[in-house]
């Protein structure tokens, strides 16, 4: 018999919700312009605050997470300014496209996915053209898993007096983000990863250079609005337009599951089980990407295909066979990887079935001759973590 119902997604989002927060956004209808939906987006709100660790504005944003981080580039830059955007990755390189259709102009560095980020060149340029208004980066860039130093740049670019903009829409919730402490001017994450919810919101952290400069923009544009939003928000507990209700109660319930265990719990989880998996997929003969000493994410590992197999037929097993639903590489990676997913509601339990299930499929294959080397590693990993 095959597994029935819907498949486990490892993949980096969406993930799978929990039926806590499913359960939540299925409850009756409430109104947007209402005292119940006050109460439950201020909920929010200020949950968000502690999740991104500031005290600054945390604004709902009715889109999903692109939407929000052309928003950002638009009510804080001007048609025509200059940003330098971090681009090892495909989001890296997303980000800079975003900001050419805003009409900025863009420099880009770091445009090798696979290449390292070297603080000390930010640092360089910026010192050397004061046009450039601000910097994108990805805090952890979903196409090669790998985590940029949010933390460094932010002093360089806070040191240069430019404004820093960061997608942490692959680790917020997994992975510790410290909004204020790092420098950061604007952040944007969305509902369907670390958050533990479907698919359609996201939240924009805004800083009060960011503000000042939000002043400035010429070009906010009218949906993401983030001076109108904060409006409604400061005025009415609401947001402009309709709002959709029911994302809000799902993301309300997830964040109250992340906050019930403990923000250092939920990120020592996800370091673990993101550890074991990877030492588990080396143990089994599988290559890491990007190779080399790099700083890997915890939502996210990038595998490399055993010579001679097609990653589609690993992911087509793991869906069939053991229900398991495993992401394809992206870009010069689809034919040649694998991204799993392990963010979210990941425990150890999906963490061990993913593990075996990869090595059932890999010994079928060829590839690995005698089965237990991943599942050893997994359980040497644990048992290093205490
Ligand atoms: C790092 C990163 N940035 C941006 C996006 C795009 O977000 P959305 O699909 O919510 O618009 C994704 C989605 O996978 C992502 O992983």
């Amino acid at each position: 018999m095959k597994p029935s119902g819907n498949p486990l997604l490892f993949t980096p989002g969406p993930v799978s919700v929990s039926p806590r927060a499913l359960a939540a956004g299925s409850r009756p209808m409430i109104h947007h312009r209402t005292p119940e939906f006050h109460a439950l987006l201020e909920n929010v709100v200020e949950k968000m605050k502690r999740l991104f660790g500031t005290t600054s504005d945390v604004l709902l944003v009715h889109t999903t997470g692109r939407g929000s981080m052309e928003g950002a580039l638009r009510n804080l830059f001007s048609p025509g300014e200059k940003l330098l955007c971090i681009c090892n990755g495909l989001f890296g390189h997303m980000y800079a496209e975003i900001a050419e259709a805003c009409d900025l102009e863009v420099q880009k560095i770091f445009t090798d996915w696979l290449g390292p980020v070297i603080t000390d060149q930010i640092d360089t340029v910026l010192g050397q053209d004061p046009s450039i208004k601000g910097v994108t980066v990805i805090h952890s860039d979903t196409s090669t898993a790998v985590i940029n130093s949010v933390a460094e740049i932010g002093d360089i670019v806070r040191r240069h007096d430019r404004l820093l903009v960061v997608d942490c829409i692959s680790s917020l919730g997994a992975i510790e983000f410290k909004f204020d402490d790092w420098k950061v001017d604007a952040a944007i994450t969305a509902s369907q990863k670390g958050l533990m919810s479907p698919t359609g919101i996201s939240f924009v952290a805004v800083s009060q250079r960011a503000w000042a400069a939000a002043e400035k923009a010429a070009k906010p544009g009218y949906y993401v609005d983030f001076k109108n939003i904060k409006k409604f928000y400061d005025e009415k507990r609401e947001t402009p337009g309709s709002t959709p209700v029911s994302l809000v109660a799902s993301v309300n319930e997830a964040l109250e599951m992340l906050f019930e265990e403990g923000l250092p719990n939920v990120y020592r989880r996800h370091r673990i089980l993101a550890t074991a998996i990877q030492h588990s997929a080396q143990a089994m003969g599988l290559t890491l990407l990007p190779r080399g000493d790099v700083v890997r994410s915890h939502s996210v590992t990038l595998v490399q295909a055993p010579e001679g197999v097609a990653p589609a037929a690993i992911r087509q097993m793991a869906r069939e066979k053991y229900g398991l639903l495993i992401a394809s590489g992206l870009g010069d990676f689809k034919e040649t990887a694998l991204r799993i997913g392990h963010l979210g509601m990941i425990t150890t339990r999906e963490a061990l079935l993913m593990v075996a299930a990869l090595e059932l499929i890999l010994f079928e294959l060829g590839v690995v001759k005698k089965p237990g080397s991943g599942l050893a590693a997994f359980h040497a990993c644990l048992a290093n973590a205490g």
